[in-house]
């Protein structure tokens, strides 16, 4: 039986990867590795716990000791690497912590794929490192091609880790692979991010902050759609590769506001220009003729399906949100929103 750590794993991403990776592929033993950072909740987990082939340890991924024994006890045959500082605008406030996780979890993590030998190794990347798109040329669309332009300290983060990623195939021969993927939604997304942020304050008749004009442009992937390409490119993907996923679901961000108060029937007059955020990316897109090429990916959901099915489970499971915007959140909150 194949051996999977997960690094982040109790975070947006990598919990919905460990459900999506259970049912996908029961005969696999599934190890959990995260420091539950204030992203990370181990309810969301609660219901594997005490499933066989499941393991949840609580670790820093810069923390080499704890690192090498987890590879030492488990020797993971896979390791796929979620475990990251997330959110821009925290990058912006605060861009220390964002290189010591991002880059030098990354490499402390491919240091121990290099001890034990034979690790596969998996980095999940962002869009992000590409920059953006002008508003106006619709026809361009970021390719694996397009060069690493990043616009904030998180995505310059992920960059470094991306390169290092690299550096580590070609230098040491790790069978690594990258994936670069547009922004996600779904069930267990931090409600610090756009649609669930916007979800709980709709829901709490609270403004709905819309950052500048609201023009800019997302390219929306449903997280199951994220997971089900990791899974390929880990199974069938070239190692030394990058592959690009995401692509035909671009919305602004002002029509996808409107969008969500219309699924809950509340006003856009709830919604509330604020300032801009500092080097606020314009456009995001991809094009994802790759990973379709090679690996016969596409996404499936679309927007509209998604988000409805969102919604439906920020509605069904209120618990797990609200007991995050009740705690530290509004310390949070209070900061990033109160004099925008
Ligand atoms: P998240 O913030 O929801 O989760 C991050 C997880 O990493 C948390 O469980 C946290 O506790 C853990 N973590 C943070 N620092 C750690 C450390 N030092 N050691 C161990 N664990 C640590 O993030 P997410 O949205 O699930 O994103 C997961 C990955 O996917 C990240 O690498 C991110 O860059 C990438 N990504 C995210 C998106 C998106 O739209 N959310 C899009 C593309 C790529
Ligand atoms: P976010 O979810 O933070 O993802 P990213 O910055 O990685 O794209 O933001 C998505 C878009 O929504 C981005 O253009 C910024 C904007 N935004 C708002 O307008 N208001 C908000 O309160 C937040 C969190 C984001």
């Amino acid at each position: 039986m194949k051996t999977i750590l997960v690094t982040g794993g109790a975070g947006f991403i990598g919990s919905n990867f460990i459900f999506y990776m259970m049912k996908q592929t029961p005969k696999m033993r599934i190890v959990c590795y995260d420091k539950l950072t204030y992203a990370g909740n181990l309810s969301t987990l609660r219901p594997i716990m005490d499933a066989p082939d499941f393991r949840f340890v609580k670790g820093d991924v810069c923390d080499r000791e704890a690192v090498f024994r987890v590879f030492e006890e488990e020797r993971p045959d896979v390791v796929v690497n979620f475990a990251a500082e997330s959110h821009v605008d925290r990058s912006i406030e605060d861009p220390g912590v964002f290189l010591r996780t991002n880059i030098l979890g990354t490499q402390t993590l491919m240091d121990a794929c290099r001890a034990y030998g034979g690790v596969r190794y998996h980095q999940v990347s962002t869009d992000e490192v590409y920059g953006d798109l002008p508003l106006d040329r619709p026809d361009l669309f970021f390719t694996e091609e397009t060069p690493i332009c990043t616009s904030s300290p998180y995505a310059a983060s992920k960059a470094a880790a991306d390169l290092l990623a690299l550096s580590y195939f070609r230098t040491y021969g790790l069978p690594v692979t990258i994936s670069r993927c547009s922004n996600n939604y779904g069930p267990y997304q931090f409600p610090e991010k756009l649609i669930p942020l916007m979800i709980a304050n709709a829901l709490a008749d609270k403004p709905l902050p819309v950052y500048g004009t609201g023009e800019n442009v997302r390219d929306w992937l449903y997280v199951e759609d994220h997971c089900r390409a990791i899974d390929l490119i880990i199974r069938e993907g070239r190692v030394g590769e990058v592959y690009n996923i995401g692509g035909h679901n671009e919305l602004t961000n002002i029509e996808l506001v409107k969008m969500i108060c219309r699924e809950l029937g509340r006003p856009e007059s709830l919604i509330t220009h604020v300032a801009d955020r500092k080097g606020h990316d314009r456009r995001y897109a991809i094009d994802p003729k790759k990973i379709h090429g090679e690996l016969g990916w596409l996404p499936e959901t679309k927007l509209a399906d998604g988000l409805k099915r969102t919604i439906a489970w920020y509605l069904e499971n209120r618990p797990w949100w609200e007991e995050i915007v009740s705690g530290e959140y509004q310390e949070y909150y209070r900061k990033m929103y109160g004099a925008r």
